[in-house]
């Protein structure tokens, strides 16, 4: 079964949508199969965001994405990957369809509320990466 990963950023956590954004997700039909709430480093953020760590946002990245706790989780079911990319919407807020998470809920392009693998690929490095092997 393919599987992805899913991190509920720290404004998802501060503005109380962990429960809604989570009833997104099952809603779908998609499987949580593990789920875990933790900080993250810049170490970290580094390596998950190697492909924008030069970008001159990124320091406002690395600010936000450390200002609180994450939740991090493995999500199943056919197509995993880019159903959560459906269901979460583009990263720009203004080009996020409403009906999607960002589209419904975000209103900057930094503070997004949810990350999601974008190849089934980097869901199984990113997995690696924040639950080892499992
Ligand atoms: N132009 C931008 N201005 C501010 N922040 C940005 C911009 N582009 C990307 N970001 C931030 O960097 C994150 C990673 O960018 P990426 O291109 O991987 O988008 P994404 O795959 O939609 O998002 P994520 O990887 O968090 O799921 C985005 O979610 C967003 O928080
Ligand atoms: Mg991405």
């Amino acid at each position: 079964m393919e599987r992805t990963y899913i991190m509920l950023k720290p404004d998802s956590v501060k503005r109380r949508l962990v429960g809604r954004i989570i009833s997104r997700i099952e809603d779908k039909g998609l499987n949580i199969t593990a789920m875990k709430m933790f900080k993250l480093d810049e170490k970290i953020l580094k390596e998950h965001y190697s492909h924008i760590a030069d970008q001159p946002f990124f320091p406002e990245i690395v600010k936000f994405m450390t200002s609180g706790p994450v939740i991090g989780m493995i999500v199943e079911g056919p197509s995993a990957v880019q159903q959560m990319r459906n269901i979460i919407g583009a990263t720009r807020c203004l080009d996020a369809d409403a009906g999607s998470i960002r589209g419904d809920f975000a209103f900057t392009n930094g503070e997004n509320l949810i990350h999601g693998s974008d190849t089934v690929e980097n869901a199984e490095i990113e997995i690696k990466r924040f639950f080892g092997k499992i």
